[in-house]
């Protein structure tokens, strides 16, 4: 206190300045401003801009300060002026701005700008935002291309719940930046080359045979797979011999290639079957196989542009300087790596698809890889470097172990998948035993839960899953969300009759209830503006959220098939106008709706 008292008013924090306002409000008293000295044009500048004034405006605890309230000590910083002052030169350029009349008064009081809604010409607006054609978001991205890796499972390896964490943000971001008018390009860039498949078929010709392998897929070639792991400590001469085959890999050799290319497709028919449930589809195929004749290339380039230097027989990318570890361009028994695939992969979705983005999803215990590559690909002179972007997520915990294939604390994807699906099929028998085609509104349901639970939380928080929470029909949960969807449309069933919105009466929908509903229906737009900008489809799940929980206590206070004709049509559209958007949103996370449940 004692330091902020000493403080001038336009020094504070916007923290201190709240929860100090008392003895701000003396301080500013004390200091000598000359009303003449005040730069008005300062205020026409453009970082003064409609968007900063919006995200600072709060909703009064009371309703006598108005709709809304603006504190304009934020602004001494960059004005120099007091708050009361700055608030006075701000009332006068909003007034102007207020073209719509959607403002019927506003009010200076101490540093802060009330704001007084005209509710009626409001309600317009709102309503209006939510029925423009795509929400009003359809042409952000025009022309532009981002292309989106996510998924990539590795080759002979179960498909784990981290691999779902990436197909799940990944998809979403896909249908995000689709909403917004961009061209996306997903790309599925498989584990499907490395020294691993050197071991694998050490391990299959020691360990297995055919009909193993065909009857039992990856589990079969996950269990070789750890028994090499394990000989391997003892027996060292086995990693000599793996590493050999993968050298053989690397040139071409049929019989090292059959084998591969066998174990590929025995594990794409896994993979494809969890898309399939989950609904998710790639445009390329393209894996880490398909740059590895690309990388002689990247390694002439790579030369000539002097990066190139030799390390106990390596080829590497010395990044010294940028305090991250050498990048491993090209092994010393000549074959490719991991970074150098990726280097040939990005290099090539360049010239291919003229991306202006590309987005990769993984975990963040890749970040140090993805920062390498990128720091190649801009020592390389390519300005566009700055256009890669790892977008990376937290753990996901099952009884609190992260599990992994060496250790042998298997858990597959789909046997969970299968589970919820399994489960939301028990509970349409318990809650409703009429129900049409209950196994398809079951997968809705089931997938939709899981879906829902890891896009609710924050991409960068580590998820803790546990069935209660996922298939909870109550709370921030998918089934709650589908649910609200499957009620508004039972209710427009019942209706029967459709109305226009320039036929209602919007006068009608001015108490709180339905007006905070309307608030969040015209707030759409930019929750899938945010979620694109942040990549992060959580902004959507939580809005899905806000706007149910709005939606269900109108539902609860409101009558809508029993009011008066004029008041039942102006409700109606609200409720149409929940259930559009719910979808819309539902859509982006990649989650379908059941019509009834
Ligand atoms: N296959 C890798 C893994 O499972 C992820 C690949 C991510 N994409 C990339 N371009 N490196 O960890």
């Amino acid at each position: 206190e004692g330091k902020i008292k000493g403080k001038k008013a336009k020094d504070l924090t916007i923290k201190e300045w709240k929860t100090n306002k008392g003895i701000v409000e003396e301080e500013i008293d004390k200091e000598e401003i000359d009303k003449e000295e005040i730069d008005k044009e300062e205020i026409d500048k453009e970082r003064f801009t409609k968007d900063q004034i919006k995200n600072l405006l709060e909703v009064p605890s009371n309703q006598i300060y108005g709709d809304y309230s603006l504190p304009c000590f934020y602004f001494t910083k960059i004005f120099k002026m007091a708050p009361k002052l700055i608030a006075e030169v701000i009332k006068e350029k909003i007034k102007m701005m207020d073209t719509e009349g959607i403002l019927k008064n506003l009010e200076v009081v101490n540093g802060f700008l009330n704001l007084y809604l005209n509710k009626e010409n409001h309600i317009k607006k709102l309503l209006f935002e939510g029925r423009k054609e795509d929400f009003g978001c359809g042409k952000a991205g025009l022309a532009q291309t981002v292309c989106i890796d996510y998924s990539s499972p590795n080759i002979a390896k179960n498909f784990h719940v981290g691999h779902l964490r990436t197909t799940l943000i990944g998809n979403s971001l896909y249908h995000i930046y689709k909403k917004l008018g961009y061209q996306v390009i997903r790309i599925n860039h498989l584990g499907d080359w490395g020294t691993q498949f050197g071991k694998l078929i050490v391990a299959y010709q020691k360990w297995s045979n055919k009909e193993a392998v065909e009857e039992k897929g990856i589990e079969e070639l996950l269990r070789i797979y750890i028994k090499f792991s394990k000989e391997s400590e003892q027996n060292l001469e086995l990693e000599e011999e793996a590493r050999s085959w993968f050298v053989k890999m690397e040139q071409g050799e049929k019989e090292a290639l059959t084998i591969w290319k066998w174990f590929k497709e025995i594990s794409m028919i896994e993979f494809e079957r969890i898309y399939d449930l989950l609904g998710v589809s790639f445009d390329y195929y393209t894996g880490e196989s398909f740059y590895m004749d690309k990388v002689p290339d990247l390694v002439r380039e790579l030369m000539e542009k002097h990066l190139l230097s030799e390390s106990e027989g390596a080829k590497i990318v010395d990044l010294n300087q940028f305090d991250m570890p050498p990048c491993m361009i090209i092994k010393k028994d000549g074959s490719s790596i991991y970074h150098s695939r990726d280097l040939a992969a990005v290099l090539y979705r360049k010239k291919q698809y003229q991306f202006d983005k590309c987005i990769y999803v993984t975990g963040q215990e890749q970040k140090l890889h993805f920062e390498q590559v990128f720091k190649v690909i801009e020592l390389m002179g390519y300005e566009w470097s700055q256009n890669l972007i790892h977008v990376p997520y937290g753990l996901v915990r099952l009884q609190g172990v992260k599990l992994s294939s060496r250790t042998g604390n298997i858990v597959y994807a789909e046997d969970i998948l299968t589970e919820a699906i399994k489960r939301a099929l028990e509970l349409i028998h318990q809650k409703n035993p009429n129900l049409d085609q209950p196994k398809e509104v079951a997968r809705k349901i089931g997938i939709g839960a899981i879906i829902f639970h890891d896009l609710f939380h924050q991409r960068m928080k580590d998820v803790d899953f546990s069935w209660e929470d996922v298939l909870s029909f109550e709370g921030t949960t998918g089934p709650y969300v589908q649910y609200t969807y499957a009620r508004a449309k039972s209710i427009l069933k019942k209706a029967e009759n459709k109305p226009k919105i320039d036929e209602v009466d919007v006068s009608l929908l001015s108490d709180v209830t339905t007006y905070s509903l309307l608030k969040i229906i015209s707030e759409y737009k930019e929750s899938i503006y945010e979620a694109a900008n942040r990549f992060e489809p959580s902004v959507i799940a939580r809005y899905t959220i806000l706007l149910s929980t709005a939606f269900n206590k109108f539902y609860h206070e409101c009558n809508i098939l029993n009011a008066d004709e004029n008041l039942r049509d102006a409700r109606l559209i609200v409720v149409d106008l929940t259930q559009e958007i719910t979808k819309d949103a539902m859509g982006l996370l990649g989650i379908e709706c059941p019509e009834e449940m």
